[in-house]
């Protein structure tokens, strides 16, 4: 898998790619085409026929594990992400433990809001807070634009510590524009997103101007990421189920569109993602996804009618499930890949690990994906495991 020691061993890797919506992009250019050789994860995503059905976890860094937990005594989570050789450590740390077919980069979707001028701080047990949330015209100026290269080079320096230890793909990601969106106006976590939503349907101009910003935030992240060598990424629009389809498409789809549209050179998945979203998967498609996440809400062989079989799937086990007892975990585990239908799907959960989460059992679930889904194309399934035209 991968080596252990990452701190002792990384190589000293130069700054300065290039970075930006107009910079040139060296790794998109120079991509090799799609090959059978490539990664079981990224021929997964394509929706090619696999020989097993790969497995990640949202949230697979962090306080579920004990070896997070001890460096996150001596650092705060801005501190570990702003810190390459800290960050690239907690992004390897689960892929040596649970034996995942993904990393996922060690930061967080505000970080660059913080790196463009935003006084944020995540407060434990809270989530992010929000100094003076942006409520006027004059607030959004607070809000600069975001040049990963200047304002947050640690993060592809991040992507370029891990991937040189990784022997599977790391994925990048960026928050979704609604989401926020909603921690700006609401300055902090929100169960209603009620001033969000006020904002969006009674200052259209100014909602549509933040979420533009948002959008070229996400997009400079993203390309920065992929240049640095992540291999898909993720746009994690987290609250985005608050909206009815309606409201989503008018409000919020144009900033996405623009997000998916701006990333479509990179040449890499691109992977949608909110929880709540059953009424909004073909709109999380439309935005011009190659893969929808989709939370356990909806059985992924209903999601999948919802999405056509063009996209691929990924998810759906409901994160307490891993608090269950191993016999109905189990079951449940071998009820996702079944309704998954072996080709199109990355296995994951319906949203992040619960931190009282246990390691031992997220090791489990990934042995056990991979014993029921190893053997390649069983009988039954023969039909579904086609290559998708
Ligand atoms: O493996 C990984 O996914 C780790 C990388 C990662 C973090 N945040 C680190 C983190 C990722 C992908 C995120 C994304 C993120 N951040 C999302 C989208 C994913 C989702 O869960 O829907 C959201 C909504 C945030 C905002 C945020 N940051 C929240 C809600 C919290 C939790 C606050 C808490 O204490 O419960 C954070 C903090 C945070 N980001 C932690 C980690 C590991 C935990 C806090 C810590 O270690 O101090």
């Amino acid at each position: 898998m991968v080596s252990s020691g990452l701190m002792s061993s990384v190589p000293t890797v130069p700054h300065g790619s290039a970075a930006g919506p107009d910079a040139p992009v060296c790794a998109a250019s120079e991509r090799a085409p799609a090959s059978n050789d490539d990664p079981l994860l990224l021929r997964a995503y394509r929706g090619e026929p696999v020989e097993r059905v790969p497995v990640w976890f949202m949230r697979q860094a962090g306080r579920s594990l004990p070896e997070y937990r001890a460096v996150r005594e001596h650092a705060g989570l801005f501190e570990i992400c702003r810190t390459p050789e800290l960050a690239a450590e907690v992004t390897l740390q689960p892929v040596r433990r649970l034996g995942v077919d993904a990393a996922i980069l060690f930061s967080d979707i505000t970080l660059p809001l913080a790196a463009a001028g935003i006084d944020l701080e995540i407060v434990p047990g809270v989530g992010p807070v929000i100094a003076e949330p942006i409520r006027s015209t004059a607030d959004l100026r607070r809000l600069r634009p975001f040049h990963p290269d200047e304002d947050a080079p640690y993060v592809a320096e991040t992507v370029r510590l891990a991937v040189a230890e990784l022997d599977v793909p790391l994925i990048g990601f960026a928050g979704g524009p609604f989401t926020l969106a909603s921690y700006l106006i609401e300055g902090g976590p929100s169960k209603t997103h009620a001033r969000t939503r006020k904002m969006m349907y009674g200052e259209p101009l100014l909602w549509r101007r933040l979420l533009e910003e948002l959008a070229d935030i996400a997009i400079a992240s993203l390309r920065s990421q992929v240049t640095a060598g992540a291999e898909a990424v993720q746009i994690f629009d987290s609250w985005a189920g608050a909206l009815d389809p309606d409201s989503y498409r008018d409000f919020v789809l144009p900033a996405s569109r623009r997000i998916f549209s701006a990333t479509a050179d990179l040449n890499v998945p691109r992977i949608h993602f909110g929880v709540c979203t059953g009424e909004l998967l073909p709109l999380l498609a439309a935005a011009g996804a190659d893969v929808v996440g989709v939370d356990w809400r909806v059985p992924l062989d209903a999601a999948r009618t919802r999405l056509g079989e063009e996209i691929t799937v990924q998810g759906n086990l409901d994160p307490a499930l891993c608090l269950a007892p191993w016999e109905i975990l189990a079951e449940h585990v071998r009820a996702v890949l079944d309704r998954g239908g072996g080709t199109g799907h990355v296995f994951n959960l319906g949203h992040g690990v619960l931190p009282e989460t246990s390691p031992d059992v997220l090791r489990r679930i990934v042995e056990h994906v991979r014993e029921h889904t190893d053997a390649g194309p069983r009988t039954e399934d023969a039909e579904r495991s086609v290559p998708r035209v």
